[in-house]
């Protein structure tokens, strides 16, 4: 058996304890003395261990050739040490060597900088770097603090299908799913491709949102969240959209739009409060090399209130603000990452939440408001990276959402099970999606969400 390298750096195992470490190495140097020294790292916290490898061992010439990537398993006693660093290392009486690297000059994680372009081009090796074994354990963190913050509240996880008939969000960015020949495609009399052969027996695609499914069980358990994989056929390559990237989507019975608000800010503050207290040592490093604010403006996050402003009101601090837009700014138009990253970073300098969107930009479930042009709508925008969260009130009044369907032309019948929860106790109710890799993308400062997720998904590639 062995130990995590995070716990025996921790100071939680005893002192002169006999200890086994199993990991790669990351960086080896020799001592004129008979001594080597080797920097092994496991995953489980950023610091390797350092163990010292005296020449009296009987395999010391093969610790000798161990480069960057070979594995180990070195055994010893745990000691406090001198040097600067650690408080801990390893006074090493074996060193197992478990797996060579084959030719190290052609090694691609060789121990150097690399451009994070080309750690995109190696994401099957690019975990063992520093920068990607911080995203990943703060990933990891911010999906359970996420999980733990629905739990505590009440909250129910669904998991809502992957494999859908309905566009969420209407905006015609799905993947078809579909097992036809594409080579000798059924065809109806009319010409059109015929369906009604596929796999499913009608069209059927990758979903974009959990939302209406989500909807129909927060129409019975009240409070929900989804987590899970979203897909979106988009075609625009930039730093902040996948092809494939995961959702947080609570949808909240008996809910309004300032309760999703105001949830969505919880949420964001219990996160970053989790990333702060168990992950200081990724932090730390982003803040070193990556963002310097990354933990400081977290911290000063968590203590104020988000900045709230109606889309009204920041249209009207857009066109005033004597900056020149790429997209010219006006009453109507969608708010572009330009503009909601001059509120997010000049204007407030906060994450701000923008309220009661023009209805004609927004998907058909959102619920209209009094004034007949707007619906309530709500976007989370933060510094650095714009919309990280999209939500609203959804539509509850079957009339309204009738006539919405047939304004937008959708059919009625494609959303009969969707119009029943307005037929069947109907209920205000609201939610959100949150972007799962644009948090991550935001916390740790790194400026693309390729760099976030495992194996990104883009328009041109799906590698492995
Ligand atoms: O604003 P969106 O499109 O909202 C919805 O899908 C709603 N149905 C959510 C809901 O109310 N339950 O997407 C939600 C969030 C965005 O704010 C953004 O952070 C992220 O999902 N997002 C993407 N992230 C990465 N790549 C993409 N292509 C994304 N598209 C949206
Ligand atoms: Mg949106």
């Amino acid at each position: 058996s062995h130990t995590a390298i995070t716990e025996l750096l921790a100071g939680t195992v005893a002192v002169d304890s006999q200890v086994t470490v199993k990991g790669w190495i990351r960086t080896r140097r020799d001592s004129k003395a008979g001594i080597s020294f080797l920097a092994v790292h496991d995953g489980s916290c950023f610091d390797p261990i350092q163990a010292v490898v005296p020449n009296s061992l009987n395999n010391y010439e093969e610790v000798t050739r161990l480069t960057a990537g070979c594995s180990v398993a070195v055994t010893g006693v745990l000691v406090a040490s001198e040097g600067q660093g650690q408080a801990f290392e390893i006074q090493a009486n074996k060193v197992e060597v478990l797996g060579w690297v084959e030719n190290p000059d052609t090694y691609p994680m060789a121990a150097k900088r690399h451009s994070i372009e080309y750690l995109r081009e190696h994401a099957h090796l690019r975990p063992r770097t520093n920068v990607i074994g911080a995203v990943t354990r703060v990933r990891n963190c911010l999906s359970q603090a996420i999980h733990r913050f629905f739990h505590e509240r009440g909250y129910m996880w669904i998991s809502t299908p992957i494999i859908t008939a309905s566009d969420c969000e209407g905006a015609g960015e799905m993947f078809r799913v579909s097992t036809l020949d594409m080579q000798n495609l059924p065809r109806t009399d009319k010409g059109d491709i015929d369906y009604s052969e596929d796999f499913f027996g009608k069209e059927a695609f990758l979903t974009v949102s959990g939302q209406l499914n989500g909807e129909t069980y927060a129409s019975a358990m009240s409070k929900i969240y989804t987590f899970g994989p979203t897909f979106r056929a988009e075609n625009s390559n930039t730093s902040r959209h996948l092809a494939e990237f995961w959702m947080v989507e609570p949808e909240v019975a008996f809910a309004d739009l300032d309760d999703i608000a105001a949830l969505a800010e919880d949420m964001l503050k219990y996160a970053f409060k989790a990333v702060l207290e168990e992950r200081r040592d990724d932090m730390e490093f982003f803040a070193q090399r990556i963002e310097k604010q990354a933990i400081t403006r977290l911290e000063s996050f968590i203590d104020k209130d988000f900045a709230q402003v109606d889309y009204t009101d920041a249209i009207e601090i857009l066109k005033n603000c004597g900056k020149k837009f790429e997209f010219p700014v006006d009453w109507g138009v969608d708010l572009q990452s330009e503009h909601e990253r001059y509120l997010a970073e000049e204007h407030f300098n906060a994450p701000v939440v923008i309220k009661n969107y023009p209805r004609d930009i927004k998907a058909f479930y959102m619920r209209q408001n009094e004034d007949g042009k707007t619906v309530a709508a709500m976007d989370v925008v933060a510094p650095g990276i714009g919309e990280i969260i999209g939500g609203s009130q959804r539509e509850e009044r079957l009339d309204v959402l009738d006539k919405r369907l047939e304004e937008m032309g959708l059919d009625k019948e494609d959303y009969s099970w969707y119009r029943d929860l307005r037929k069947y106790g109907t209920v205000p109710h609201s939610g959100f999606g949150l972007g799962f890799e644009r948090l991550v993308a935001y916390v740790t400062g790194m400026g693309n969400v390729r760099d976030v997720i495992a194996f990104p998904r883009t328009k041109g590639s799906a590698t492995y």
